[in-house]
């Protein structure tokens, strides 16, 4: 008989049929697992891939639904097995479960046509000691606009790997989108890669995904000037993208639909003639060149082994003209023509070096983009970010970048909010998508966030606004995060810090609701294990559910109502 006596199954039977679901799917890979055991030699995973489950998409890994705890590495450090020595315990430590790791075209291909992978082997090899995945960043062409890590032979030979010009004629480092024998190498390459991966690693699927390039995006002016750019820019629009444009009309980024419509919606003409003479055009001109030149890589590389490929993009300042930030990079202004031209790239991400996290969300979940967050500066807010973009916006992961500047790995907030992220995992996984999660994210100037969940209406306010804690004087508060979870009508699960919430009955507004159980508590190989049943004054004797700043924990609740 298969045992399936995990408390999580029970707790998604609950919810009726997301809970049929939920057991069946745990039911199925307890089977598939016998049958792996009595074929222990066979490795049957299918290929890390994604999945939609109702409005999100998940990650599946070694198939099952794998949120991404990630951090990402400095530039320069996946470059030998003696710099990444003391630096593997430190990611483990951090409950990290996927380091995103450059793979360098200048080492991978230092002469011509010679790839050598020895490095990049030894370096997975060491990831799955430590039981971590990894996510390569393709450091092709491209790396923050320039082209600094193309091997020696491309750098001199600028003939036949053309450089962009500005529009002075001066040429940059950054190779051009639109020199064929660029695309060709850096293709090739990428293939060779690709087909090594799927050798060394298609049945331990270490790797799950791959970012192509990085921060794509032209610098100093809003376009290449170089004579095969201007040639491009002179010809009419390709119908490609006005197909795209004319059969997405009511739904493309309004950004992206006001610039087409101050020419009057046209269907044909150059650049200029549809969407007007400005740096605006020459940044949707080169979005489409980049946007194709990086799908036919991604194109080629998923024929060889079809691993998610995604895109980032440097965020620029919202009052910014192109041209004064990496421009025509996968912005969420010009989605739609990354969408456009790369229908075989995977997501658009979003790096986070700035302000305004909801804000740049909420524009990179458009057209049905799912959320991946492979950078965010190393800072003080960086966890409760990462637990809320994954409960508000049901995100396949979260990574810091230059993780590996952590100096006390055990007592940082991240790595506290991803053991919790860790525990839930199983239960994340099941009610993902099906309205059933929710993230709160609370600071000084939004101390309050309002959610709907089933019956009730929850108000979660930032622990601060208790008055209880010093840090609560501050000019400034710490940011607080969480994600929430209902399991059944009445049954919720909160894990994160910094708040309290209060409910009322959204269906019948003259009941009370009252508090029934709080339990602290933590999910030992899926089974809930209560450390602290939680009343008295840590309820405020029974009228509100809250957890401390500094109080990383996982809490459950039951709620009833009375007249
Ligand atoms: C964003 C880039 O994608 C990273 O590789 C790194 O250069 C950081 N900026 C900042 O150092």
């Amino acid at each position: 008989m298969i045992k399936t006596d995990f408390d999580i199954a029970r707790l998604c039977k609950k919810n009726h049929f997301i809970g049929i679901l939920a057991v069946l799917s745990i039911i199925c890979s307890s089977l598939y697992g016998q049958n792996l055991n009595s074929k222990q030699e066979q490795k049957l995973h299918q290929i890390p891939h994604l999945k939609k489950q109702g409005t999100v998409s998940q990650l599946i890994v070694d198939d099952k639904p794998f949120i991404i705890l990630g951090g990402e590495l400095g530039n320069s450090s996946f470059t030998s097995l003696e710099y990444m020595h003391p630096i593997w315990p430190k990611l483990k430590k951090m409950n990290l479960n996927t380091v995103l790791a450059p793979v360098y075209w200048e080492l991978l291909e230092p002469e011509e046509g010679k790839f050598d992978f020895d490095l990049y082997d030894q370096l997975i090899n060491e990831a799955r000691k430590n039981n971590l995945k990894l996510v390569f960043l393709w450091f092709g062409a491209w790396k923050n606009s320039m082209s600094s890590h193309a091997p020696a032979w491309v750098k001199i030979d600028q003939k036949r790997f053309p450089r962009v010009k500005d529009n002075k004629g001066k040429s940059h480092e950054i190779l051009s989108p639109f020199g064929e024998e660029n695309l060709k190498a850096d293709l090739k390459a990428y293939e060779a890669l690709m087909k090594h991966i799927k050798e060394f690693d298609g049945t331990e699927n270490t790797v799950i995904m791959i970012q192509t390039e990085n921060e794509i995006g032209m610098l100093p002016t809003a376009r290449d000037y170089h004579p095969l750019a201007n040639k491009k820019f002179q010809e009419n629009v390709t119908v490609e993208l006005i197909n795209y444009l004319k059969k997405n009309k009511k739904v493309i980024v309004p950004e992206l639909s006001e610039r087409w419509a101050k020419n009057g919606f046209k269907e044909s003409g150059t650049w200029e003639d549809i969407f007007g003479k400005n740096v605006h055009t020459d940044e949707i001109f080169m979005a489409w060149h980049y946007s194709k030149y990086t799908n036919s890589i991604i194109e080629a590389g998923k024929a060889i082994y079809a691993l998610p490929m995604f895109v980032n993009a440097a965020l620029n300042r919202t009052d910014s003209l192109p041209g004064s930030y990496p421009s025509g990079g996968p912005l969420p202004h010009i989605m739609d023509v990354w969408k456009a031209g790369g229908p075989s790239i995977d997501f658009l991400s979003p790096d986070f070096y700035n302000p305004n996290f909801k804000h740049w969300c909420d524009l990179y979940i458009r057209q049905q983009n799912p959320l991946f967050i492979p950078e965010h500066s190393l800072d003080k807010t960086a966890a409760a970010k990462a637990v809320y973009s994954i409960g508000h916006y049901g995100a396949l992961g979260f990574s810091p970048f230059s993780i590996e500047d952590i100096n006390d790995p055990e007592n940082e907030p991240l790595a506290k909010i991803y053991n919790i992220i860790k525990q839930l995992n199983p239960l994340i996984s099941a009610y993902q998508g099906l309205g059933k999660i929710e993230g709160v994210l609370l600071d000084k100037e939004t101390p309050m966030n309002v959610l709907k969940m089933g019956n009730y209406e929850l108000t979660v306010k930032h622990s601060y606004t208790l008055g209880y804690e010093k840090d609560s004087k501050n000019e400034t508060w710490d940011m607080a995060g969480a994600i929430i979870i209902q399991t059944a009508e009445n049954e919720f699960y909160v894990g994160g810090s910094g708040l309290v919430i209060t409910f009322k009955n959204l269906i019948k507004p003259d009941l009370n609701v009252g508090i029934l159980k709080v339990d602290e508590g933590k999910f030992e190989s899926n089974k809930w294990k209560v450390i602290r049943h939680l009343n008295g004054d840590q309820t405020h004797q029974g009228r509100h559910v809250r957890m401390m700043y500094n109080d990383y924990s996982i809490l459950r609740f039951e709620l009833y109502n009375y007249d």
